[in-house]
């Protein structure tokens, strides 16, 4: 069966509370929730990981190679800074579709950048909570078109 990692990094562990106006009050348990029931519907499998850490994401991205067909990736303010994620993407060649809540291009001009939308199958932002299973959605039909 195909499987999904969804995979969020730094400061996503606080969603709920965490600037509310500009992320909503759904808690990262609710998003999980969300995309379980869409996988169900979709028939494919999910698995989830979050780290606040850089390293634990990569090895994450490492360790789907060979556990998972894709990922979606919410990699919070490293997006916007870290090479290195970028690099573990083209390492292990597994299609990823970069998931923001936010718009990030229409906030500071210091998130319109990505590292990752280069190396990613596409990108869901400014959509909140609902871009997750939409995500999710988005990588079932690449895989399995
Ligand atoms: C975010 C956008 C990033 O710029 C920010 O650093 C985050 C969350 C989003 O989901 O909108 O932590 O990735």
């Amino acid at each position: 069966m195909t499987t999904i990692l969804v995979l969020n990094g730094p400061n996503l562990n606080l969603l709920g509370q965490r600037q509310p106006d500009m992320y909503g009050t759904t808690t990262l348990a609710d998003i999980e929730a969300m995309c379980t029931a869409e996988a169900e519907a979709l028939g494919v499998t999910v698995t989830f990981f979050q780290s606040n850490h850089e390293g634990a994401l990569i090895d994450a991205i490492h360790d789907a190679r060979g556990t998972a067909d894709g990922i979606v990736l919410n990699a919070g303010a490293y997006t916007h800074t870290s090479i290195a994620l970028r690099d573990a993407i083209t390492s292990v060649a597994l299609p990823v579709i970069e998931l923001h809540l936010s718009n990030i291009h229409a906030r500071e001009p210091f998130r319109h950048g990505s590292h990752i939308a280069p190396v990613a199958l596409g990108q869901i932002c400014g959509l909140g909570a609902q871009g997750y299973p939409l995500a999710l959605r988005g990588l079932a039909a690449h895989l399995s078109p």
